[in-house]
């Protein structure tokens, strides 16, 4: 049996709005759903981690959560596979057929990611305006149909973006937008490469999300994506970068995100 399949058998035919992507440390975002049904990924073929035993990457979760999010049907996918866990950049795509086959029009995305801009300071979240590739590896590499050749301009939502910005502000913080630069992982960047980043035009880094874009958008996906910022990039600041720092200041960072994600999809 399919993915769909399995939760159309719990869900009848609810039709959701959007599905929402949670980074780490972001998974407290799901908590705020109601009639929620709780999907583990390990049940869902195609779903990162279906039929293992291994555990997500620390600070994610791993299942599937439908339910109404401000009074909105939503999926909630409370934790993500990454590229670096097996080098597969398309390891998200079952799960984000699955939501589209649910009726999700729109994907908001979280994550967590060090920030470039002397201006946005850990804690604080920054949205992604656009992206750079930097890990060289696209998720639609071998998809054999035309639907592979997918515009990226404006892949990150204006109309989203705009709303967001001013929803942020109506909640007491300044939201700004900038370049997402999509670094493999999993070690984090050298400070040479941070330095890199920031000549090539980018504003933040981290290790997941664009591969998401580019299969959402394939998939005719409305994207909104958002970083909570965990750091300042390698060497802007005197502290060491770990997982442990990204999981605790996420924390910070989703308090943001549990104000701002309903009030946006209040809008769609
Ligand atoms: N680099 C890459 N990924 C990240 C970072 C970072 O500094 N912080 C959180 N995720």
């Amino acid at each position: 049996m399919q993915a769909i399949d399995i939760i159309r058998q719990k869900t009848d035919d609810i039709e959701i709005k959007a599905a929402i992507v949670l980074g780490s440390g972001l998974s407290s975002i799901g908590d705020l759903l109601s009639d929620k049904q709780v999907f583990p990924y390990s049940e869902l073929p195609g779903f990162p981690g279906f039929a293992q035993e291994t555990k997500a990457v620390s600070g994610h979760g791993s299942d599937l959560l439908i339910g109404k999010l401000a009074g909105v049907p939503v999926a909630i996918l409370t934790g993500r596979e990454h590229y670096y866990e097996h080098g597969n950049a398309a390891a998200m795509r079952p799960a984000l057929e699955t939501v589209v086959a649910l009726g999700a029009k729109t994907l908001l995305l979280t994550n967590s990611a060090g920030s470039l801009d002397e201006s946005v300071r850990p804690g604080n979240l920054m949205m992604l305006r656009d992206h750079i590739n930097y890990a060289g590896m696209n998720p639609l590499i071998g998809e054999p149909s035309d639907k592979r050749f997918v515009n990226m301009v404006d892949a990150y939502d204006p109309d989203l973006r705009k709303k967001a910005k001013q929803l942020a502000l109506d909640l007491g913080f300044d939201l700004k937008d900038g370049v997402y630069l999509w670094y493999s992982g999993p070690s984090f960047e050298t400070v040479a490469e941070i330095n890199m980043a920031i000549r090539l035009g980018a504003n933040s880094v981290g290790m997941s999300t664009a591969p998401e874009v580019i299969i959402a958008r394939m998939l005719g996906l409305k994207v909104w994506a958002c970083s909570g910022i965990t750091n300042m990039g390698a060497g802007m600041a005197n502290e060491e970068i770990s997982h442990t720092q990204t999981k605790n200041v996420a924390a910070i960072c989703a308090e943001k995100f549990e104000k701002l994600i309903p009030a946006l999809v209040q809008t769609l």
